[in-house]
């Protein structure tokens, strides 16, 4: 796919709802009792790999458009067990959160996964479920997954790594365990296990730097509208930073404090963002986001900061080749186990276009120019985040981007080329169907 230079984006857009409450309202709207009604779920590979992966476990779903749903939970312990294994495809949010789950139901459970979420690691998940008293087995430390439930008692973890994939399926298990289950957090990671589970009526105590659930004997939800996805509105956000003359506006987006740390470092780059309309959407905050370009300056992220925009930083990192001064970015060291080593492929993909960016063990560090980079061959690499990259790349760049793997924006923003087209005119050239 050729991705063109632009002059400006322009407009208003709605992206996808957001993909982590979109698969833990499929997969908590199974364990409540009677129906959840689900409203601007955001349909996407991975959550349709969600959907399938509860429909194996015996979850009637009832799709009525595009972004409606009717979960009919089957109550707590009532997943059943399938013939074959379970198949997550690229979503590592399913795995980890179903694994969590499954560890509290009678059965055998194999989950396995595409070649890319093979190889991210799952012992961090595996470990906390054992001693809950789960069997559980990896595939020397990844996926094919075994998990045989049983009766679970609660625990007392202190997470090694900030990451609320793990943090969710501890606390998921910890419904269906006796007595009250603590995970403690190194760094805040995104809350939104923590405030469903309290919509459906468990006993969530949140505390400053950990959070405890106790048993719970029933779950429900009843109707739930998901908010749109800031990590999808963020590759469109950052074009507009950059793009001098863009004013662009997402709409409906969730704005949950511990997702929307680019917009911190994107202001104190010097980015000019509106946020209005400030409101609740599914229990989240939500509102409308508006930025229009002006001159950024480079930024440091540290590592405290780092969970609250994860998923963004390599958006961060285009934007800061676009800024005066350098960028650093510490603490990140996540990144390398994502859908792709996000630091080699942003570092590498960046640089074959002409950005001024290395990378270090732990994040980046990046020598901004207040111009568009040259443009070049972008590849993604299979990986969603990096070719959406690399789309944003190519409107922002002096010659466009022959973008390689396009593809893999169906992960979580099927439609990404088409609403990228309405903001960015003509910038989006499909190849000849051969
Ligand atoms: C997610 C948590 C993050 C994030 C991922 C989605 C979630 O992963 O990168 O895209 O829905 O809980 P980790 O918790 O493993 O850091």
């Amino acid at each position: 796919m050729r991705i063109e230079p632009v002059p400006a984006l322009e407009g208003h857009v709605a992206v996808p709802g957001d993909k982590s409450i979109s698969h833990r309202a499929l997969l908590v709207g199974a364990l409540c009792d009677g129906e959840t009604r689900v409203v601007g779920f955001g349909r996407s590979a991975d959550t349709e790999a969600t959907i399938e992966a509860v429909r194996r476990l015996g979850v009637l779903v009832e799709e009525h458009d595009v972004d409606t749903l009717t979960v009919h939970g089957v109550g707590l312990r009532g997943l059943s067990e399938p013939a074959g294994p379970i198949d997550c495809r690229n979503a590592g949010t399913l795995m980890r959160l179903l694994a969590g789950i499954l560890a509290g139901h009678r059965g055998r459970f194999e989950l396995v996964g595409d070649e890319s979420l093979s190889a991210r690691p799952m012992e961090r998940v595996a470990e906390p479920l054992r001693r809950m008293g789960a069997r559980v087995e990896t595939t020397e430390g990844h996926a094919p997954v075994v998990v045989e439930g049983s009766a679970l008692h609660a625990i007392d973890y202190e997470l090694p790594v900030p990451s609320a994939q793990v943090k969710s399926a501890i606390l998921l298990a910890g419904v269906l365990a006796e007595g009250r289950t603590t995970v403690v957090e190194p760094l805040p990671t995104r809350d939104h296990t923590e405030r469903l589970l309290e919509r459906a009526g468990a006993r969530v105590t949140r505390r400053p730097s950990s959070v405890t659930v106790e048993a719970a004997q029933r779950l429900e939800l009843g109707e739930l509208e998901v908010a749109r996805d800031f990590s999808s509105a963020a590759p469109l956000l950052v074009a507009a930073a950059i793009v001098p003359g863009s004013a662009l506006t997402v709409h409906g987006v969730n704005l949950n404090p511990r997702r929307i740390g680019l917009l911190d470092v994107l202001e104190r780059m010097g980015a000019r963002i509106a946020v209005y309309n400030r409101r609740s959407i599914g229990g989240e905050p939500a509102g409308e986001v508006e930025v229009r370009t002006s001159e950024l300056v480079g930024a440091s992220v540290t590592a405290a900061e780092v969970p609250t925009l994860i998923d963004e930083l390599p958006f961060l990192a285009l934007a800061a080749c676009h800024a005066r001064g350098e960028t650093v970015v510490r603490g990140a060291a996540e990144l390398r186990l994502k859908e792709s080593d996000r630091i080699e492929a942003v570092v590498e993909e960046l640089r074959r276009i002409g950005g001024h960016i290395r990378a270090t063990r732990d994040g980046f560090r990046i020598k901004g120019v207040p111009a568009r980079l040259r443009g070049g061959v972008f590849d993604s690499r299979g990986d969603h985040r990096l070719a959406m990259l690399g789309a944003v790349a190519g409107v922002s760049s002096r010659e466009g981007v022959e973008l390689r793997g396009a593809g893999a924006v169906d992960a979580s923003f099927p439609g990404f080329f088409e609403v990228l087209g309405q903001v960015a005119p003509d910038s989006v050239h499909y190849p000849p169907r051969t």
